[in-house]
């Protein structure tokens, strides 16, 4: 059915100028941007945001990462819109995700204590509606 999906463009994709890049190849998989902007995220931001990895040791690197410069912010819509995005971001480490991918084209390890893979997606419909909620 339709969904909708929370996708972030992370600081190192916005740093690299690759934010329409990221955005259009989205748009061209068919789904259909809803709402957009972009952002600095704060740290109670971040926190609710990633309140599921809280205790992991890359968390404070990562919160200190999505601090680290502007992000962007986006709604997309369409049928499986959850797992297509996923599909089209590729694996979490960017050295591994597979070439065709945004993370696998755009991606590499940058030997920090945090995986910057450019983007994130919703991994299901209550995440993703909890996560538009705390964006938007
Ligand atoms: P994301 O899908 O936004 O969710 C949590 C983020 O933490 C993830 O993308 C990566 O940026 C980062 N991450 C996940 N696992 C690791 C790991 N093992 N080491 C470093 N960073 C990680």
């Amino acid at each position: 059915s339709t969904e909708r999906t929370l996708v972030l463009i992370k600081p190192d994709g916005v740093r690299r100028q690759l934010s329409g890049a990221i955005l259009a190849r989205i748009e061209a998989k068919g789904y259909v941007l809803a709402e957009l902007k972009k952002l600095s995220a704060g740290r109670e931001l971040l926190e609710q945001h990633y309140a599921e990895h809280e205790g992991k040791p890359f968390y404070e690197p990562l919160l200190e990462f999505m601090q680290s410069g502007p992000v962007v912010a986006a709604i997309f819509e369409g049928e499986r819109v959850i797992e297509g995005f996923r599909s089209l971001a590729g694996v979490t480490d960017p050295t591994t995700a597979a070439p065709g991918t945004i993370r696998g084209d755009f991606g590499r390890d940058w030997g920090l204590a945090v995986q910057q893979n450019l983007v994130h997606g919703s991994d299901s419909v209550e995440s993703a509606e909890r996560e538009i909620a705390i964006w938007f």
